[in-house]
């Protein structure tokens, strides 16, 4: 029987989705990502060499696994040439890749308007990628989005970049901003179209038959359940919904399929772009895992935000997944901390409380709560079992399992595909 897994990020991104994917895609024949789009950067290390990948499943460097981009991306077809290229220059020649005709197209003008909107909100704005995500999925759900089926069809490309480019380039306009023409775009994304026809089919036709040839599917989660459009800290979230409830409207799947919802956990916490990180701090322990850590973003290069980790996040996630295995990443970061903290609670008004407040302006006044934790010195970067860790990181561990009630399946200390440990077996 084949099994349907979720790697799902349990923070704000960045937790190491694409590590774990491409590590556990060795026992998968099927990855999928199914939401957002190059606003993800997701980095793979393996024999030496580094990968960042913002729109591919990870799951190409393995010529066998057949890898889905599903119906609720936002895909910016250039980028993924771009991709392609970056990849075909690494030698990574020998692929599938399939990519959904229902799902959306970043436009040029979407990327634009991204600019104009953070401009817009001023002190107010989100932080976004400016990689046009959020203007994407906001034409989407206005219905005048181009799909990916749109761009193998020159006459129906035409009228709907017609459709979509007037308010675009109207609001532009208003701004200052260029704006765009019609003709330019469509014949310049009726030739993308052309090339990358040969990737582009029904995927959810394509996974319902994988299913019933019993395949092992995994579902590669970009950015994080924080960033959830729903259950996120909104409004400074992303526009898609990162969880595992997600999968089946994003990819065509019945929602009975998912097997396991694997929660990816920093061991501390990161953010960027704005809003608010209640376990943030700055001082030389938090430039000290942000260099070890290597925590400036994939996408942006902008320096991650730190932040202690926050059991209440993760208790909050792990109701809205569902999650049945947590992946710890980047344990060894910690190593040499002598006093690690942990989230367990919020101070709001005078009260403890174990929630995340819905109200954005409550959440702001929530003070962290934290259990101290001794570090350890020794280096666990060649670690490869549960019992080689110090005792004080196992308690860290154990501590982490206790308070959410779900087990840690994997824990990782480093970068490198090799620097992975199983506790529990997925596939
Ligand atoms: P994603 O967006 O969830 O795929 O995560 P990113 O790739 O944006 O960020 C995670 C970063 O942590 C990458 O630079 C990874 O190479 C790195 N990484 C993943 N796991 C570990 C680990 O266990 N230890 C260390 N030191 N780095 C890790
Ligand atoms: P991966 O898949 C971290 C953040 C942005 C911003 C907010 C909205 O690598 O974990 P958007 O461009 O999506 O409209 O920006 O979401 N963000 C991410 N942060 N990792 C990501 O993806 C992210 N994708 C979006 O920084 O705060
Ligand atoms: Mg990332």
């Amino acid at each position: 029987m084949g099994k349907r897994v979720v790697v799902v990020g349990t923070q704000w991104g960045d937790e190491g989705k694409g590590k774990i994917t491409d590590y556990l895609a060795t026992k998968a024949d099927v990855v999928v990502r199914s939401q957002g789009g190059n606003n993800a950067g997701h980095t793979i290390l393996f024999n030496n060499k580094k990968y960042a990948l913002h729109l591919i499943p990870s799951g190409i460097f393995n010529p066998n696994i057949v890898n889905i981009m599903a119906n609720g991306m936002v895909i910016n077809p250039k980028a993924l040439l771009v991709e392609l290229e970056m990849l075909k220059n690494k030698g990574i020649t020998d692929f599938k890749l399939f990519i959904s005709n229902r799902a959306h197209v970043v436009m040029p003008y979407h990327i634009e308007l991204d600019e104009v909107y953070e401009k817009l909100k001023g002190e107010n704005k989100v932080g976004t990628t400016k990689r046009g995500i959020g203007p994407a999925y906001a034409d989407k759900v206005n219905r005048i989005g181009i799909r990916i089926v749109d761009l193998l069809n020159k006459k129906t490309l035409k009228n709907k970049i017609r459709i979509a480019l007037e308010p675009a380039n109207i609001l532009l306009k208003s701004q200052k901003m260029p704006t765009f023409k019609e003709e330019e775009l469509y014949e310049e994304f009726f030739e993308i179209g052309k090339i990358l026809k040969k990737h582009i089919c029904d995927t959810s036709v394509l996974l319902d038959n994988l299913i019933k040839e019993e395949k092992n599917i995994l579902f590669e989660g970009a950015q994080g359940t924080m960033l959830c459009l729903d259950h996120g800290t909104y409004p400074f979230v992303t526009s898609s919904s990162p969880t595992a409830a997600s999968i089946s409207l994003n990819t065509g799947i019945s929602a009975k399929m998912i097997d396991e919802v694997i929660g990816v956990t920093k061991a501390y916490t990161t953010r960027v772009g704005e809003g608010v990180l209640v376990t943030e701090f700055e001082d030389e322990t938090a430039r000290t895992i942000r260099e070890v850590g290597h925590e400036y973003g994939t996408t942006t290069k902008r320096p991650r935000r730190i932040g202690w980790l926050d059991l209440v996040v993760l208790k909050h996630v792990k109701r809205i997944n569902g999650l049945t295995g947590l992946c710890i990443m980047l344990l060894d970061v910690l190593t040499g901390i002598e006093y690690i903290k942990i989230c367990t609670g919020y101070m709001l008004d005078g009260k403890i409380i174990d929630y995340i407040p819905a109200d954005y302006l409550e959440y702001q006044k929530c003070i962290p709560v934290f259990e101290v934790f001794p570090g350890w010195k020794e280096d666990i970067t060649h670690v490869k079992s549960l019992e080689e860790l110090p005792e004080n990181c196992k308690n860290y561990l154990k501590s982490i399992e206790d308070y959410l009630g779900v087990n840690v399946a994997i824990f990782s200390v480093g970068p490198d595909r090799l620097q992975t440990v199983t506790l529990k077996n997925i596939f």
